[in-house]
């Protein structure tokens, strides 16, 4: 089951998964870094010509590292949620005088700079080196509690150790930055919040929620 999950997940990805976007092209760690933190919070058709606009301006760590708050902050103006940008400044400041403009490679490293958890770790470093690690954003955690038909509410802590658990269980042994789009474009294309596409999900033979007949029971949502 756990490498039929995987399989199944990247051979829907090469039909229908989504291969142009533009830090899709040429995916090094900055320009994956930027994408990932515009989509925290932030759809992709919003995000696309903030994106472009913003890496006219900051080609790169050094640029970004040495330009002036104001002018970093006028490229998020509309998108919300300034701490990102204050965060993406200081990082890439962080990154020009303590890794010499290189952007660090080891999960450890990653995680422990300024505005980037483990998940969106794993996402920059899995989609930019293909590197084997997990990650769970939303969607990701909506497609694993359905197909598991994991019982709580994905905020208590156990809910959200058994998810981690179950996206290591299921990583593939290659392939991993495909895999984690993939699973990115699952929970964003198919198994939406409120009307699963499931007919067309390739993991409709084993998904649990669907056997029960009910996929938007999960994830459990937050106690009243
Ligand atoms: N949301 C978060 N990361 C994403 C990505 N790489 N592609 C599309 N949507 C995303
Ligand atoms: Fe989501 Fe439906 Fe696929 Fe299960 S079968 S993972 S509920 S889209």
């Amino acid at each position: 089951m756990t490498a039929s999950f995987a399989a199944s997940v990247l051979s829907w990805f090469d039909h229908s998964g989504r291969t142009h976007l533009p830090w899709q092209q040429n995916p090094t760690p900055y320009r994956v870094w930027i994408s990932e933190i515009m989509l925290q919070q932030t759809q992709v058709t919003t995000v696309i010509p903030y994106y472009q606009r913003f890496m006219q301006s900051f080609p790169d760590i050094k640029s970004l590292a040495d330009a002036s708050t104001d002018a970093v902050l006028k490229h998020w103006e509309g998108l919300g949620y300034y701490t990102r940008a204050r965060n993406l400044h200081k990082t890439a400041q962080l990154i020009r005088d303590q890794y010499a403009n290189e952007f660090p490679t080891t999960l450890a490293e990653v995680e422990a700079l300024p505005g980037i958890g483990r998940s969106t770790a794993g996402a920059i470093l899995s989609l930019a080196c293909n590197q084997t690690h997990p990650i769970l954003d939303g969607n990701v955690k909506r497609v694993l509690a359905r197909y598991h038909a994991l019982e709580g509410y994905p905020g208590q802590s156990a809910v959200q150790k058994q998810l981690w658990a179950y996206a290591e269980q299921h990583l593939p042994t290659q392939r991993n930055a495909a895999y984690t789009q993939a699973m990115m474009d699952l929970g964003a294309t198919l198994c939406t919040r409120s009307q699963p596409a499931c007919l067309l999900c390739p993991l409709q033979t084993d998904c649990q929620a669907l056997k029960q007949g009910k996929p938007t029971a999960y994830p459990t949502p937050r106690p009243a």
